[in-house]
């Protein structure tokens, strides 16, 4: 599998979000990374499925929608009929695990579960054998532009080798927040093949080239790594 690049619409002009999906899609993004927030799992409040279904009538390529909300549950349908084709779920606010995944495979959509920086990989073990993605955050949720947390990296290596030790070995694992010229090579050595980056791409002046540059960085440490083998 190739390295995915998700540019995270979050960091783009809000009023021109149909635009942003042009420039990225034309770039080579692989997917569209969709940051909805509550203001209360997360200090910010986003988007909900109104905006999913209009950002569905401009992209071409797959959304994969973030859910930082308390009670996904609730409106994992409503994304889904919106044209989620990627749904993951915080694993901090969900007693019921197993149901949330099962119930968005149910909907014909793929299932990600996603772990905070300060959550153990040991809370997505019972887990990690049915969930078609994992999402690991490379900060605390809520915003675009912060910093890397450089601890990332050796949790994307312990994912992958539990989603291996289960069978999964096909679900890819995807990184969020921070991710840039910097970092990229770095997570994909570890493990990660869908890169999540906002700022990265839309917080420079031309976010067509930092897709493609960051694309092509990606590849490039994922080339270097297979020779190192
Ligand atoms: C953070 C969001 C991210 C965010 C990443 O809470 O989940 O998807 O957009 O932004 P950067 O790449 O700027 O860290
Ligand atoms: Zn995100």
């Amino acid at each position: 599998m190739n390295v995915q690049i998700a540019p995270s619409i979050l960091s783009a002009d809000f009023a021109a979000l149909g635009e942003a999906i042009e420039r990225v899609e034309r770039a080579g993004a692989d997917l569209i990374h969709v940051d909805v927030m509550d203001g209360h799992f997360v200090p910010n409040i986003t988007i909900g499925p109104p905006v999913v279904k209009a950002l569905k009538r401009v992209a071409t390529r797959p959304l994969d929608v973030h859910l930082m909300i308390s009670e996904p549950d609730r409106y994992i349908e409503a994304f889904a009929a919106a044209g989620a084709s990627m749904l993951s779920v915080h694993v901090e606010v969900l007693p019921h695990l197993h149901r949330t995944v099962h119930a968005i495979k149910a909907l014909g959509v793929k299932a990600g579960v996603v772990l905070n920086p300060s959550t153990p990989v040991s809370a997505i073990e019972e887990i990690a054998g049915d969930v078609d993605f994992v999402l690991i955050m490379s900060v605390n949720p809520g915003f675009g532009g912060q910093t890397f947390i450089p601890r990332a990296e050796s949790k994307v290596a312990a994912v992958r080798a539990l989603l291996d030790r289960s069978g999964n070995t096909a679900a890819p694992i995807e990184i969020d927040g921070g991710i840039d010229m910097k970092t990229a090579a770095r997570v994909v050595a570890a493990g990660a093949r869908i890169l999540v980056a906002g700022n990265a791409i839309f917080g420079t002046p031309d976010p067509e080239q930092a897709t493609r540059e960051l694309k092509a960085l990606a590849n490039g440490a994922l080339t270097a790594e297979s020779h190192a083998r």
